[in-house]
């Protein structure tokens, strides 16, 4: 299934997702966020896939959402982008994520969503909404806390610095870094290789109780952060960031 620049397809029993717009950092359009649903919800009710994984086909992995869109597209509960962190945090079926380049916005934000991650050294990790008069998505706001601690979910959210991967790796955002793209997708494939080699149903059981006690907090935590970044996107403040970095 290929559409809207997402490409997959199955690799033994790992579904392989890739992101293919590499001419715009693999920012993420409305219809790209579509065809990740779809494409994530064909993985997780599949019989023959066991593992998902998500990558891009070139060096970075996403420069976010891409910004023409936010000043064209409404963003409420029918919004794809929503419905793609939705299903992001109900999968069911283990997601490992191989990362590299720009990882900005939701570009890290859905690694909060990944089993279990790995990062080039390469990698420019950033969650710039401030900067852009925007606030956190995606449940970041609980769950880069849960899994980074305080101080780190602070610094980011707070500042929207930019972060590289030692940096991710010690915060606990990454699992291991790697030495460039290449071996990080291989590492990525391999390691989703040998957890297909365990039962569907034990990989299924094992997350669900790794997950099962914030699955529905995450979710009223991303609606509460919709509203608050829906009025946002409406702000004076964000639509001059965005176009003044559409217009440089
Ligand atoms: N939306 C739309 N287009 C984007 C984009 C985004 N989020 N990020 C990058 N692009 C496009 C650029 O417009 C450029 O396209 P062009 O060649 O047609 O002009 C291309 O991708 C390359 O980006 P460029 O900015 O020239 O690369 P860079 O190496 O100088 O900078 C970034 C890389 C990631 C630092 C910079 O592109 C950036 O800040 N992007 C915006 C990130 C962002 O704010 N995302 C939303 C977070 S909520």
């Amino acid at each position: 299934m290929n559409t809207n620049e997402i490409f997959a397809a199955l690799s033994g029993e790992v579904y392989e997702i890739q992101i293919a717009r590499g001419d715009k950092m693999n920012a993420l359009t409305d219809a790209m966020y579509g065809s990740l649903v779809e494409q994530l919800n064909y993985a997780d009710n599949d019989t023959n896939t066991k593992v998902i994984l998500l990558r891009s086909d070139n060096q970075h992995f996403s420069a976010g959402n891409d910004l023409a869109d936010f000043l064209e597209n409404d963003f409420n509960d029918d919004s794809n982008v929503v419905k793609f962190l939705k299903a992001l945090a109900r999968l069911q079926k283990p997601l490992v994520c191989a990362v590299g380049g720009a990882a900005v916005g939701i570009g890290t934000t859905m690694l909060l969503h990944c089993d279990l991650v790995f990062a080039s050294a390469d990698t420019k990790f950033s969650v710039p909404f401030i900067k852009l008069g925007l606030t956190p998505e995606g449940g970041s706001s609980l769950l880069l806390r849960q899994r980074c601690g305080t101080a780190k979910a602070n610094e980011w959210l707070l500042t929207g610095k930019t972060f590289l991967a030692e940096e991710a790796l010690n915060a606990g955002l990454v699992n291991s870094v790697e030495a460039d793209i290449q071996s990080t997708w291989k590492t990525a494939m391999e390691t989703a290789q040998g957890l297909a080699r365990n039962s569907k149903e034990v990989l299924i059981e094992t997350k669900k109780l790794l997950k099962q006690e914030y699955v529905e907090t995450v979710i009223e935590v991303m609606k509460k952060e919709a509203n608050v970044f829906a009025e946002r996107l409406q702000s004076e403040e964000a639509k001059a960031a965005f176009n003044a970095f559409l217009k440089r």
